[in-house]
């Protein structure tokens, strides 16, 4: 049964309103329906999702695959505990451990709780390995690590911050792209750097080569781990399965969530076996983690990923999106140059940055806007052509009527 299936979208609003906590800025609308690149509003409205939930519906909306994968797992068994094993559970780490540079990965159902088992982790093996003096963890001004109090303590932002002083110890912000200010940071009692390789509500800022290797170099010297927060820029975004093969600089632990499910909750933390070592029975849980529904999902989203040529499509395609807004970018004179890999992207706009997107939503392109000034676009991985076509004659458009 659809629930409050026939009323109007105000009327559902209204009601939202009275008892929904109001922690969102949101749209004055609703989705109710998706397919592939598109989806629909409650009063019948469609538009082209290049948003995709924030990175998470990678394949799409409702692709064949993830829907068939859930229909058939909900029919046997939705949730099992981590008291015992679960085969899809399984499954799932077998291909992320064969796909990447790690060797045992840790379940969980979010990014933020991703990066705290993350967080967790590094301190527990610093401890062990060096001892309890050995527990700062460096990250990078302008990042977006998650809302939980240690996660937002490793997002450099005061905005997030304020208001839940006093914050967890032992963080330190260094500037992306810049390795001095890093070097300035990273010491003997340093127990991880958690960097993410493109910085996605920081505006769709990639950490360059030069600094990834740097931040690699440091970590080796000083005994600290090193940690990619690829819960945005991961799962087949950049066009590879993992942003960090772009850099070839191989973290120790990597985060991951959103893309993973193909749409269902999860998360990941993935590390190499020295690392995992630390973690034992007892020391990190989670009751939903890698249930049998998420895995399930997340197994076929991989599957799809993985099909011969899919991340070549995604090169292919994002390179001619990114050429076509950056066509725009010249044609309207919106300065600085456009920028991100694969499908994230980000458009600098120097004003007018939530104009832009509300003009655009009302013609039918759902985008956002990061910090006010970088339109970003997550579109699906599969978006064709033709899609692409229409968001930049969209965007063609709306810069015609609003940038003067
Ligand atoms: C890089 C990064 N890390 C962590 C998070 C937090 O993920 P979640 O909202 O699933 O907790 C986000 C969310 O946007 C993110 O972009």
């Amino acid at each position: 049964m659809k629930q409050l299936e026939g009323l109007s979208t105000e009327t559902i609003i209204e009601r939202g309103k009275n008892v929904v906590m109001n922690t969102y800025g949101r749209l004055p609308m609703t989705i109710v329906k998706g397919e592939g690149a598109w989806v629909w509003d409650a009063e019948g409205k469609r538009y082209l999702d290049f948003l995709t939930g924030l990175a998470v519906n990678s394949l799409g909306h409702n692709h064949p695959a993830i829907v068939q994968a859930i229909q058939e797992q909900a029919k046997e068994i939705i949730h099992v505990s981590n008291l015992y094993w679960i085969p899809n559970q399984v499954a799932l780490a077998e291909r992320l451990v064969e796909h990447s540079f790690a060797d045992k990965v840790f379940f969980c159902n979010s990014g933020a709780e991703a990066n705290e088992a993350a967080f967790k982790l590094a301190r527990k093996y610093a401890h062990k390995k060096f001892g309890a003096h050995k527990y700062e963890v460096v990250t990078l001004e302008n990042s977006f690590h998650g809302r939980t109090l240690a996660t937002l303590t490793l997002t450099g932002q005061t905005k997030y911050q304020e208001g839940y002083e006093p914050l967890p110890v032992g963080c330190t912000y260094a500037k992306l792209n810049d390795l001095e200010s890093l070097k300035a940071k990273v010491n003997k009692n340093t127990a991880a750097v958690f960097i993410e390789p493109i910085q996605g509500e920081g505006g769709v800022l990639p950490a360059s080569q030069e600094f990834l290797q740097g931040a690699r170099a440091l970590c080796d010297q000083f005994g600290a781990l090193l940690i990619f927060d690829e819960v945005q820029c991961g799962v087949g975004r950049t066009g590879k399965l993992f942003a960090y093969e772009w850099s070839g600089v191989a973290p120790d632990i990597m985060t991951l969530a959103k893309a993973l499910g193909g749409g269902v909750p999860i998360g990941a933390m993935l590390a190499t076996d020295e690392v995992a070592l630390a973690f034992q029975p007892g020391d990190h849980a989670s009751t939903f983690g890698g249930n049998p529904l998420a895995t399930a999902s997340g197994c076929a989203a991989l599957d799809v990923m993985l099909e011969n040529g899919f991340m070549e499509g995604v090169q292919e395609r994002s390179a001619y999106f990114k050429k076509g807004l950056e066509e725009l970018a010249a044609k309207h004179q919106t300065g600085d140059p456009v920028r991100g890999q694969g499908f994230i992207i980000g458009w600098p706009v120097s004003k007018m940055g939530p104009e832009i997107v509300e003009a655009c939503r009302l013609n039918g392109l759902l985008i956002n806007c990061v910090g006010g000034k970088i339109l970003r676009f997550l579109p699906p991985l599969m978006v064709e052509k033709q899609a692409i076509d229409q968001a930049l004659k969209i965007l063609d458009e709306v810069f015609s009527e609003l940038w003067k």
